[in-house]
Formats: C-alpha cells, sequence, structure tokens
C-alpha cells in the first residue's frame, strides 16, 4: 500500500512528534502550610483525612496542619501510621482506616516520599473499587486504571527529595515478593503541592543527605533520558507519563542542578540554613516536575533491587527498627557508573550537567570521568556509603541484582542506550566501591 502523507502521520512507525507535560497547582513558600485550611475549602471540602508518618507527626506539624482547618468549618483527623518506605500491607493498613473512617473528601499528605505515596493509595482505593493488587503495575500487580475520579490530594513534603507532590507515581514494596513496585496513573497526581520549606528544617542530615540524592538523580536521569523524539509514534490512548527528554523537563532539571550546585553541602551540614533548604525545596520540586513528565532510568532502575532485598543495612536518620537502604541513598549508588555508561549517548548533555552541578569543573581530562568525578565527591562530602559494598553487597550479589533491575522496564524504556544483563553487571560491580 502507498502510505499517503495523512496515514503517514498516524502510522505507529512514524518518530514521534509528541510531548506531554503534566502538573499540579503549587503553592511555594515560607508559611504556604498555614493557608491549607484556606485552600481545601476552595474545593467544597467538610472532611479530610491527614496522612503522616510516625517521625513526622513527632514534629507537630501534621497537627498543626489539622487544628488550622478548623477555622474553614472542616473537620480533620491524623492517620500517623505511614511506614517509611511503604509496604503493601502498611498500605493496606492505611486504606483500611480511611475506609472504616470515612468518606473523606479530601486528602492532605504532610511528610516525605512515604506519606504522600501512602495519601495516593489511600485516595485511589477510597474512591475506587477493587483491592490495592489490582492497580499495581504489571507483572506484579493487575496494571488497573481507576474508573472514578480521585477525591483532592493536597501534598506538603517535608523532605527536600522525592518530588511525589507533583507525580502521578506512589512507590511500594511488596514484602511477600521482595520486590518495589508501583502504582502509575495521571489520576494519582496531587491536586496542590504545597511546599513550605520551613516544614524541611528538621530533616535529619542523613535524610537531607539520601533524600537530596535523589533530587540530582531526577534531574540527571530525565536530562540524560533517551529523548521523546526517538520513540515511535504512539495513539492518543497509548501515551504515558513518562514520555522521554524534552524542552520543558530539560529545563527544570537544569534549573534544579544550580540549585543544588549551591545549596546541598549546605543543607547537610547546617540543617537551620533557610536560604539552602529553600534552595533544596525548589530543588525537588523542580526536578519532580521535570522527571515526572521526561522519566528516570538506570539508577532508579538498579535502586528497585537494591533498597527491595537489603540485608542489615541501617542508616542513620531513619528509623533504626527495620535494616534499608533508603530510597535516595539506594538510587545514588549506581549513579557514576550508570552514568559513566550512557556517556555516548549524549557526551554534551554529561559535560554540561557537570559543569551545572560544579560551575569550577576543571575539565582537563576523560570527559567520560567528570560527571562520575563530580558526584563522587559530592556523595563523600555528604556521608553517603561507598557503594554498593557499603550497605551489605557483595560480587556474589551481583547477579540477583541484575535481575532486579532488568525487571524495571518501564524505567529501561527511557534509558539513552539499550541495557543489557552484561551491561547491568558491570555498572553494578563497578559500584561495589567508588572510591
Ligand atoms: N512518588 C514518587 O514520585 C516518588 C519518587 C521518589 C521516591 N518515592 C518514594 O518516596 C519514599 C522516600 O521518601 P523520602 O525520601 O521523602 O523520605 P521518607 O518519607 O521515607 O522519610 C524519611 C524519614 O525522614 C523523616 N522525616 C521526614 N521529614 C521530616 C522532617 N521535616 N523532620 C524530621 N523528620 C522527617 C520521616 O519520619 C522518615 O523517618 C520511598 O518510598 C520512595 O520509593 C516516591
Ligand atoms: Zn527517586
Amino acid at each position: 500500500m502507498t502510505r499517503t502523507a495523512s496515514t503517514a502521520l498516524t502510522t505507529p512507525t512514524h518518530p514521534e512528534t509528541v510531548f506531554t507535560y503534566g502538573a499540579p497547582a503549587l503553592k511555594y513558600g515560607a508559611g504556604s502550610s498555614d493557608e491549607i485550611g484556606f485552600d481545601l475549602s476552595q474545593y467544597d471540602v467538610r472532611r479530610a483525612l491527614v496522612v503522616t508518618d510516625p517521625g513526622v507527626a513527632a514534629t507537630g506539624h501534621p497537627q498543626r496542619v489539622a487544628d488550622q482547618m478548623a477555622q474553614f468549618g472542616i473537620e480533620a483527623r491524623v492517620f500517623d501510621g505511614s511506614h517509611v518506605e511503604p509496604t503493601d500491607d502498611s498500605l493496606r493498613e492505611a486504606i483500611e482506616f480511611a475506609r472504616e473512617t470515612g468518606p473523606w473528601d479530601a486528602y492532605v499528605a504532610v511528610g516525605g516520599g512515604s506519606a504522600i505515596d501512602t495519601a495516593k493509595a489511600v485516595n485511589l482505593l477510597a474512591t475506587n473499587p477493587g483491592e490495592l493488587m489490582d492497580y499495581i503495575n504489571v507483572p506484579v500487580g493487575k496494571g488497573a486504571a481507576p474508573v472514578n475520579a480521585l477525591r483532592p490530594l493536597v501534598a506538603v513534603p517535608t523532605t527536600t527529595g522525592t518530588g511525589s507532590e507533583s507525580t502521578t507515581i506512589c512507590v511500594l514494596d511488596v514484602l511477600s515478593l521482595k520486590v518495589k513496585t508501583g502504582i502509575s496513573h495521571p489520576r494519582l497526581r496531587p491536586t496542590l503541592a504545597v511546599v513550605d520549606p520551613l516544614l524541611t528544617l528538621t530533616q535529619p542530615p542523613g535524610v537531607t543527605a539520601a533524600s537530596g540524592m535523589d533530587i540530582l538523580c531526577h534531574a540527571l536521569e530525565s536530562y540524560t533520558a533517551r529523548p521523546f523524539d526517538s520513540y515511535e509514534r504512539k495513539e492518543a490512548a497509548q501515551r504515558v507519563p513518562y514520555c522521554g527528554a524534552n524542552p520543558i523537563a530539560d529545563m527544570w532539571a537544569e534549573k534544579s542542578m544550580s540549585l543544588l550546585a549551591t545549596s546541598f553541602r549546605r543543607a547537610v551540614a547546617h540543617g537551620e540554613d533557610a536560604d539552602a533548604r529553600g534552595d533544596m525545596a525548589l530543588a525537588a520540586t523542580f526536578a519532580g516536575m521535570g522527571f515526572g513528565n521526561a522519566g528516570v532510568h538506570i539508577p532508579h532502575a538498579c535502586a528497585y533491587p537494591i533498597a527491595g532485598r537489603v540485608k542489615d543495612f541501617r542508616p542513620d536518620g531513619y528509623p533504626a527498627d527495620e535494616p534499608m537502604v533508603p530510597h535516595g541513598m539506594a538510587v545514588s549508588l549506581t549513579a557514576p557508573e550508570a552514568f559513566r555508561f550512557t556517556f555516548d549517548a549524549a557526551p554534551e548533555r554529561h559535560v554540561r550537567a557537570a559543569e551545572l552541578l560544579d560551575p569550577s569543573l576543571d575539565r582537563s581530562g576523560d570527559p567520560r570521568d567528570l560527571l562520575p568525578g563530580v558526584l563522587t565527591a559530592l556523595m563523600r562530602d555528604i556521608g553517603i556509603p561507598n557503594g554498593i559494598g557499603a550497605v551489605g553487597y557483595d560480587e556474589g550479589d551481583v547477579d540477583d541484582l541484575v535481575d532486579g533491575a532488568l525487571k524495571q522496564q518501564r524505567l529501561l524504556a527511557t534509558a539513552p542506550r539499550e541495557v543489557t544483563a552484561d551491561d547491568a553487571a558491570e555498572i553494578l560491580r563497578a559500584s561495589l566501591s567508588l572510591w
């Protein structure tokens, strides 16, 4: 059949010409969390459930947010049972609490990615039929799409990291399978992100360091992701939230890296520095707006098994009752080697990123070493462990970790190069000890 111009535009093999951008409404700044009662009253909310975790509850912020809703006639209750890094069990518990105490007109998540992701799952299952596994990404779950609209969700981050306040994702551990996976759908995106840097001042240094590496990897991975126009053209119904690197996501990633260059080390060493905290909060939001549309790739794919198969590592600043490799730490440990591997796909982007992160960068030597060098110098300075060996893995674990990383095909589809099992093994082996 001869192809006409009009069929050429709709044929699925035609290169992609379209990218998408989604983001929630945003309120940023010191004191912005004092206005949530008013904000909710704009959505005719009468009853709101505040979702948090025990560590954040201890700062008093969630209760303060709940208390100021009363002036607007809103009945609020705090659920402080989110698990730090949610599991299927912890999400089921939170969903059950919401279903028993509901119906709720709106949800307000006050906390890091753990509390925000818990609120996303609660909102999904309190407004839609079925159970958690129905909505979890395939192949772990059924990957069903919600049939009903969700209630308004206001996300109030207290860490400077995940960007979950602007993304369509909820990340969880499925305990019986020892696998980290997620739920991903545009309806999960919070209605309003309220980013109040004052709430982040109490983050312990270990949390600031790990969650800050999450920001950095979001920015770097989306910046170096496979470009949106290198994919085959999708039909309207096939579009996914992660569409590859594109000019809008690039802009957020670059700005995020510049803020990190100025303020990351300072925020870890001097947690009381309000300017550094403000920059980190902006950096997290910017990176979230970028990667939430472009996607992330190899470091995040490797992080899932690194966190999911943890042995006995207990990081400073996190609850000591269970071993864990926090998300941001897990992501950062393979980043230097992953970006060495992706260098050839877009050399100028890797060099540009290194320059943004270190404006006084010495550009002599092999350009492949620039970004890995900037990353390892930063990681040493802020107390990130020296590679996956330092969190308990050895050569004998590499095959198992490769297996887990390759299961993250949704993420690896955004990598700028194809990643074979041998490539992943090489990256993980070189990441056993970084310096
Ligand atoms: N949905 C997304 O888009 C997305 C993106 C990246 C990561 N994640 C997920 O988010 C989770 C990690 O979230 P996180 O890094 O924000 O940390 P977190 O929510 O797990 O919190 C880490 C620790 O810091 C404490 N804490 C948080 N804020 C505090 C504050 N202001 N003062 C004192 N203590 C505070 C918490 O109580 C907890 O013990 C992981 O489950 C990860 O997989 C989600
Ligand atoms: Zn992340």
